[in-house]
């Protein structure tokens, strides 16, 4: 997600205070249990398992498939997660079946089947159109590189994820997960409520296992935000270790391509797949001698928290939490992450918190303090949507102006009006888009003094500074991570997304209202190794139970809520 709204309603007090606990998943009702699949357990079944069973020719690869797709039909109709299905996902699968039953294994991931997000370009039956109908019909020019990737190593991609039109691009006043192609994708853990995005439909299939793993976009917030709102893990990688070629774009100083699972060890092995140098991408220049061969080797080390040095930046990210579940729950995580000997400092804040997060948390209406990074984004987006358009086969659609007129044109508002859900989405119109039109992609001193604010204020003086603070005694020390809270009321993923730094999110619980929260792991560029050992182990430490299967809350016969908008 870019910008935030919708969340306000979040930072009303719950009344009830009982003692700090984290939750107990047996203490919610799961309402969809998924049907056994072939008599194996696939429900929340990780990445390693399943390889297990299709080694084992215990389940084929088509089997895999259809009990996704059987998946799909049970719970997709409440959550509306999957925009378009691949119409070739069985036959793909029992080409990745032939190649197995002739020895031949791609990768840890062969037969594994995934969602993308529906910005990720894919050359096949289905249309990629970042949720807009104005791309309907165009033919991109390849898949992306990081599709390509899936495709080489055996991923089964069985079609594109819903998400928030233009990944929030459009409006500043939206509704989170909706888009006009789509319709609006649901919380799975409270219906009513907003499911984070942009990369909505990503996070939402892989926690109701209509998938294993999904694949989504960030660029402030839009994987960190769905996967806390979907209770699973999420990484948004250094903005150079994932290819963004054949990605529909925001801003080339912030995207990256990332992944969702549903342990730290699921997404691993996500990422693995993708990462990788690209030479349509010279963001990925960057990551030359950076890179390990695979992140997974740093999964589940029992010893990794031993020793570990973690801050927290108290000022504003975590005084923003405000439900009452939450905070106490965040707070006994870091308790349990320091009984397996994680060494926890407090107070390693930014250099200018002030200036660069808002005291109110994240919130449209008084946007950041300084809004530098929405000069960098409206001006990027100008020029790099262009670039992207470019190549398309089959369109008219070439600009931002094009896009925008799309937009007004009667054709289209008629089309948008037949839909009476469209209105309440965007209730701003296209300010977003407007905003962006006005600067004609001109980087002008306005512009490169904020993109030079916004690197200094996030890196130096951001989360370099913060992970190196100096002691009271005078000692400086180094931290491996940083702990945010990943809620929404706190505007954690901002500083990262304009340092082009990496997170990782693990889910803590669910609060009163349902409403998934959890803990995020922050680091300084190309530190995924450090930060993959870290929550991978705090995962472990917390517990299995810590992530609560999808309530599906408040669902009834009549209250099959597809393609409506939830006001913001
Ligand atoms: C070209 O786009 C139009 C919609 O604008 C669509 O109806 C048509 O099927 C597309 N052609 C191809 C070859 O995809
Ligand atoms: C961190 O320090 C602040 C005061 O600066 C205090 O209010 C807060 O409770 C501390 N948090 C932890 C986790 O110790
Ligand atoms: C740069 O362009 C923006 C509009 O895109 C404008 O608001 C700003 O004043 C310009 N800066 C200079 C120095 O001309
Ligand atoms: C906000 O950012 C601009 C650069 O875009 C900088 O010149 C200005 O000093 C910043 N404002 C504050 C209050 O830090
Ligand atoms: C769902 O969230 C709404 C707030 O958006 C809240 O009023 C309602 O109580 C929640 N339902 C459940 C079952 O927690
Ligand atoms: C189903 O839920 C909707 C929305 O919460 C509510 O208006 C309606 O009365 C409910 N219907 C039944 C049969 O419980």
């Amino acid at each position: 997600m870019f910008l935030f709204l919708g969340l306000l309603v979040l930072n009303v007090q719950v009344a009830a205070c009982t003692s700090p606990r984290l939750p107990d998943p047996a203490d919610f009702i799961q309402p969809f249990p998924m049907a056994k699949c072939h008599g194996l357990p696939l429900e929340d079944a990780s990445v390693a398992q399943i390889r297990r069973w299709l080694d084992g020719r215990a389940l084929t690869v088509r089997q895999l498939v259809q009990c996704y797709l059987d998946r799909m039909e049970q719970v997709d109709p409440y959550v509306n997660a999957v925009m378009e299905l691949n119409p070739d996902a069985l036959s793909i699968a029992d080409v990745l079946d032939a190649e197995l039953a002739a020895g031949k294994k791609r990768s840890p991931v062969h037969g594994i089947p995934v969602l993308v997000k529906d910005n990720l370009a894919t050359k096949d039956k289905v249309q990629t159109t970042a949720g807009s109908l104005a791309l309907l019909g165009s033919i991109v020019p390849r898949d992306a590189h990081v599709v390509k990737r899936m495709r080489e190593s055996g991923m089964v991609i069985m079609g594109h994820a819903g998400m928030s039109e233009w990944a929030d691009m459009r409006s500043t006043d939206y509704s989170e997960g909706y888009s006009p192609r789509g319709g609006q994708v649901r919380n799975s853990y409270n219906l009513t409520q907003q499911p984070g995005g942009s990369s909505s439909g990503s996070g939402h299939s892989v926690t109701t296992n209509m998938v294993t793993l999904a694949f989504g976009t960030e660029t402030d917030g839009s994987i960190i935000s769905p996967a806390e709102r979907s209770n699973i893990v999420g990484i948004k990688p250094t903005v150079g270790l994932t290819s963004r070629a054949g990605i529909i774009p925001e801003s080339s100083h912030q995207d990256t391509v990332g992944v969702f699972g549903r342990t730290v060890e699921d997404a691993a092995y996500g990422l693995d797949a993708i990462f990788g140098f690209d030479w349509r991408d010279d963001a990925t220049l960057e990551q030359l001698g950076k890179t390990p061969d695979n992140y997974v080797q740093f999964v589940r080390d029992k010893r990794a928290l031993k020793g570990m040095k973690v801050g927290i930046p108290w000022d504003r990210l975590w005084t923003g939490v405000t439900t009452s579940l939450q905070l106490p729950a965040l707070l006994e995580a870091v308790e349990i992450l320091k009984q397996h000997g994680v060494e926890v400092y407090n107070n390693t804040n930014y250099k200018y918190v002030d200036e660069i997060v808002s005291p109110d948390g994240w919130n449209w209406a008084y946007g950041p303090t300084n809004q530098s990074e929405v000069t960098v984004v409206n001006v990027d987006f100008y020029n790099n949507i262009r670039a992207y358009l470019s190549e398309l086969g089959n369109t008219t659609i070439r600009s931002l102006e094009d896009l925008v007129a799309f937009n007004d044109a009667p054709a289209h508002l008629a089309s948008e009006g037949g839909k009476p859900d469209v209105a309440p989405a965007f209730a701003s119109g296209q300010d977003g888009f407007l905003a962006s039109l006005a600067t004609k992609g001109i980087e002008n001193s306005t512009y490169k003094q904020a993109l030079t604010w916004c690197r200094r204020t996030s890196r130096a003086e951001g989360i370099d500074y913060a992970l190196n603070p100096i002691l009271p005694d005078g000692t400086r020390v180094h931290m491996d991570a940083l702990l945010i809270p990943s809620d929404d009321s706190s505007p954690g993923t901002s500083i990262p997304a304009q340092a082009g730094y990496p997170i990782i999110t693990v889910p803590i619980g669910i609060d009163a209202w349902h409403t998934p929260f959890g803990l995020s792991f922050v680091g300084t560029a190309f530190s995924e190794p450090t930060l993959i050992k870290i929550a991978s182990a705090a995962q472990d430490a917390l517990g299995p139970h810590r992530r609560v299967r999808p309530t599906f809350y408040e669902f009834n016969a009549t209250n099959i809520p597809v393609n409506s908008a939830i006001g913001t």
